[in-house]
C-alpha cells in the first residue's frame, strides 16, 4: 500500500512486477509505463495488479502515462544540458547547504562539524587552503573571507603546487581542502602531505564517503547534489557558501567579528538562495551579450579584491566549454602588460561590486573603454555610474557586499554556457577535460 502525501510518488507498471518510486528516472530501466499519483491517492500493489483509490476509498481510474524520453533526458529534467540544469539548481543547492547550519530565527551559524574540536580551531596559527580548478577559485574567496573575518593569515595553493613545494605547515596549522568529487589526486596528495607534517585537515566536499572525506580530520559537506557536467557550477557556489559559514563561525568564536556585522551577514546568507534566483531570472541579458560575441576568440575578465577571485572563475568557465581564450586580471594590474591586448570590440567583463574599490574600478574600466573594447559591467543595483563607462550592464540584487561572489558568478556561468551552446560545443563533456581527475 502506498499513499502520496506532499512528496512525489509514481507507480511503474511492469510485466509480472510493479514499482514505486519518487521519480520516473528510477524505473526507466524496467518500464516506461507509469501511473502518476496525485496527492492523497492510495495505491494497492501486487506483482500483477495495481489499484488506485482516493482518500475515501473510492476506486480511481488512472490513465497510463507512457514515458517517451530516455533516462539521460529524464535526469536532465527538461533542461537541454546538465550544466544548465545545475546552474538553475543553485538556489536549491544553497538552501540545502544552509539547512541545519543557519539558525534563521536567532541569526546564528552552527557548524557541529567543527564544534567537537573547537579548542583546536580557536587556537590555530595559520590556515592553508589547497584545491584544483574551480574549487581552488572557491579557496581564493575563502582566503579573503577568513583573513577579513578571523584575522588569521591564509595561504592558498593549487594542490599540484602545494604538494611539491615543501610547505611550511605543521602542528597548530589547518589545511582546508576543497573538492567537489573528493577524489582529485592532487588534492588528496596535498591532504596527505599536510597530515604527514602534523597539520589538521578540514575537507569541504560534495561526496559522502569520498577519499578526501575519509582521510580528513573534519568534514563539512556541500549539499549540492550530484554534479554531472564537467564544468562545475553549483559545487562552486555551495563551496563559497561553506567558506562564508566557516569564516563567520570561526570569527564569532574567536571574537574577531563585530556582532552587528555578523548578524547582517547571517541575515544576508538567509536571503542568498532567493537572490541567486533573481539573478537567474535575468538570463536574457546574458544571452544577448553571448550572441553578440560568439565569434570572438579572446575575452577578458577584470575585477579587484573579491571581484578578481570571481573573475578567475568566470574566465575558467568560458575557456572550459566555449574554448574562447579568456584571461582574468586584477584590474589594477592591467596597465602592466595586458592592456596591450585590449583593442576595439574585444569583450571585457568588468566586475565592480566592492564599494571601497568602486572608484578605482571605474577608472580601470575607463582605461579599457578608451581602447574601444565592448564592456559588460556587473555591479549592484543602483550603481548607475557603471552605465556611463560600459556597453551593457547586469545589476545584482542588493546583499551585504561581501556576499557578492555568490551572485556575481551566476551571469558568468550563464555566459559561458550560452557561448558554448551557440558555438555548437558539447557543453557537458568539453574536449580534453574530465569531471574527476583521479590521476596526476
Ligand atoms: C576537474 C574538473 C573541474 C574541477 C576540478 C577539481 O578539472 O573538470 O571542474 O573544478 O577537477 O575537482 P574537484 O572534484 O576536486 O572539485
Amino acid at each position: 500500500m502506498a499513499v502520496r502525501k506532499d512528496s512525489p510518488l509514481i507507480v511503474g507498471l511492469g510485466d509480472g512486477e510493479n514499482f514505486l518510486a519518487s521519480d520516473i528516472p528510477a524505473i526507466l530501466n524496467h518500464t516506461r509505463r507509469t501511473y502518476i499519483l496525485q496527492d492523497g491517492e492510495i495505491a494497492e500493489i501486487t506483482a500483477n495488479t495495481v489499484k488506485v483509490y482516493d482518500m475515501d476509498g473510492n476506486p480511481v481510474a488512472k490513465e497510463v502515462y507512457e514515458v517517451t524520453w530516455n533516462a539521460e533526458e529524464a535526469e536532465k529534467g527538461g533542461y537541454a544540458h546538465f550544466m544548465q540544469k545545475e546552474i538553475f539548481e543553485q538556489p536549491k543547492a544553497l538552501r540545502d547547504t544552509l539547512a541545519g547550519r543557519l539558525d534563521a530565527e536567532n541569526l546564528e551559524v552552527n557548524l557541529p562539524e567543527i564544534e567537537e574540536n573547537l579548542e583546536f580551531y580557536k587556537s590555530l596559527n595559520r590556515i592553508f587552503i589547497s584545491a584544483c580548478g574551480t574549487a581552488y577559485h572557491a579557496g581564493l574567496v575563502g582566503k579573503y573571507l577568513l583573513e577579513k573575518l578571523v584575522r588569521i593569515p591564509v595561504e592558498v595553493d593549487v594542490a599540484s603546487e602545494f604538494r611539491y613545494r615543501d610547505p611550511l605547515i605543521g602542528r597548530n596549522d589547518l589545511l582546508v581542502v576543497i573538492s567537489q568529487s573528493g577524489e582529485t589526486a592532487d588534492t588528496l596528495a596535498a591532504l596527505r602531505e599536510a597530515k604527514k607534517r602534523g597539520a589538521r585537515v578540514l575537507a569541504v566536499t560534495n561526496v559522502v564517503g569520498s577519499s578526501v572525506s575519509r582521510e580528513a580530520d573534519d568534514v563539512i559537506y556541500t549539499w549540492a547534489g550530484p554534479e554531472i557536467a564537467v564544468a562545475s557550477t553549483k559545487a562552486y557556489t555551495t563551496q563559497l557558501l561553506v567558506m562564508y559559514l566557516f569564516a563567520l563561525y570561526l570569527g564569532r568564536v574567536k571574537g574577531t567579528i563585530d556582532e552587528k556585522f555578523y548578524k547582517e551577514m547571517v541575515s544576508g546568507l538567509k536571503e542568498i538562495p532567493q537572490k541567486v534566483q533573481e539573478v537567474l531570472d535575468a538570463e536574457d541579458k546574458v544571452i544577448e551579450f553571448a550572441r553578440k560575441h560568439l565569434t570572438k576568440e579572446d575575452a577578458f575578465f577584470i575585477g579587484r579584491g573579491l571581484d578578481f577571485a570571481v573573475s578567475l572563475e568566470g574566465q575558467l568557465k568560458l575557456k572550459e566549454i566555449s574554448y574562447i581564450h579568456a584571461e582574468a586580471y586584477a584590474a589594477g594590474e592591467l596597465k602592466h602588460g595586458t592592456l596591450a591586448l585590449i583593442v576595439k570590440d574585444v569583450p571585457v567583463i568588468a566586475l565592480a561590486t566592492q564599494e571601497a574599490l568602486f572608484e578605482k574600478m571605474l577608472s580601470n574600466i575607463k582605461e579599457v573603454n578608451a581602447r574601444e573594447a565592448t564592456i559588460l559591467g556587473i555591479a549592484f543595483a543602483g550603481k548607475k555610474e557603471i552605465a556611463k563607462v560600459t556597453d551593457e550592464q547586469i545589476y545584482l540584487p542588493r546583499v551585504p557586499e561581501l556576499l557578492a561572489p555568490i551572485l556575481a558568478v551566476v551571469p558568468l556561468q550563464l555566459l559561458a554556457y550560452h557561448m558554448a551552446v551557440l558555438r555548437g560545443n558539447d557543453v557537458d563533456k568539453p574536449r580534453n577535460l574530465a569531471k574527476s581527475v583521479t590521476v596526476e
